[in-house]
């Protein structure tokens, strides 16, 4: 079969027409999909329809899947996905607008995802973009001595800052000390070389990564805040507007996102989410 790739935005983002994911998908177009998808990083497919099964089925092909530390907002039928809804839906508990922060997936862990692949089954008629940003892009647009100052430097990522936050605004549920602990920093190179395709990629978001290892704390705070604020340009960001039925992959190691908001008392947002498991960066 062949497929129609379209792009989408000047450095990143393709959209692939002329395949229904739910009937599987044969070796040679997964191929085609591989390839759209390392020479893309971030892939989208329009119109499907998929049992969580078949969702499921398709992100197997990309890898093994993974969970989340956070286990009330996995289905319970189906622990390898992730529900983002403002109404809960499918014995999980609500999670309004996660992820309404620049970051990549699961950075504060030591082996970060591959990827997600997330699926609209419910979307407000206006609101809730997700923003995408080329880090590709970002770190070859730094100029020569910004490149020789972050080539080597280590971030470090925590997912407990995240949470604190987010808990004390009322929109996450209070977890126990025990869980929290579990939450311990993690380090990453602030430049990884993709494993794929062999790019050079920034590694740092607004999300997860809090410090530079050896780097006094308001030093660091602005570096970050520069390499923040130089990725997120509108030159580098694509906004994806949902229609139920889209299904978004995103490459993990090159990209970051940012939900946006919309009427959460008005309307629906649920989207499922499979993560690939990846491996360390370097
Ligand atoms: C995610 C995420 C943003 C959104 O699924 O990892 O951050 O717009 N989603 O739902
Ligand atoms: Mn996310």
């Amino acid at each position: 079969m062949s497929l129609t790739i379209t792009p989408l935005h000047d450095t990143f983002v393709a959209a692939i027409e002329g395949t229904d994911l739910s009937s599987g998908v044969d070796d040679a177009t997964m191929d085609e999909i591989r390839q759209a998808f390392h020479d893309n990083s971030i892939i989208v497919f329009h119109g499907q329809d998929l049992s969580n099964d078949q969702h499921v089925a398709f992100s197997r092909h990309f890898g093994e899947l993974q969970g989340h530390t956070v286990s009330h907002w996995l289905l319970p039928s189906h622990p390898e996905i992730l529900v983002l809804s403002n109404r809960g839906r499918g014995g999980v508990k609500p999670l309004d607008n996660g992820g309404a922060y620049w970051h990549s997936d699961i950075t504060y862990e030591e082996v970060p995802p591959l990827g997600s692949i997330l699926y609209a089954l419910t979307v407000p008629p206006e609101g809730g973009n997700t923003m995408f940003a080329d880090m590709y892009a970002a770190y070859e647009a730094l100029d020569d001595e910004t490149k020789e100052q972050v080539d080597g430097l280590i971030g470090i990522h925590t997912y407990k800052q995240r949470y604190l936050k987010m808990a004390e605004g009322g929109k996450r549920p209070k977890l126990s000390d025990e869980k929290m602990a579990e939450w311990t920093d993690v380090e990453h190179s602030v430049v990884l070389t993709h494993p794929e395709t062999g790019r050079k990629a920034l590694f740092v978001n607004e999300g997860f990564t809090v410090g530079i290892k050896g780097m006094e704390q308001a030093e660091a705070d602005a570096l970050l805040e520069k390499l923040f604020a130089h990725s997120t340009q509108d030159r580098f960001v694509y906004s994806h507007p949902w229609k139920a039925g889209d299904i978004v992959m995103w490459d993990n190691r090159c990209t970051m996102h940012c939900a946006t908001p919309y009427d959460v008392e008005k309307y629906e947002r649920t989207m499922h989410r499979t993560t690939i498991r990846g491996t360390k960066p370097v």
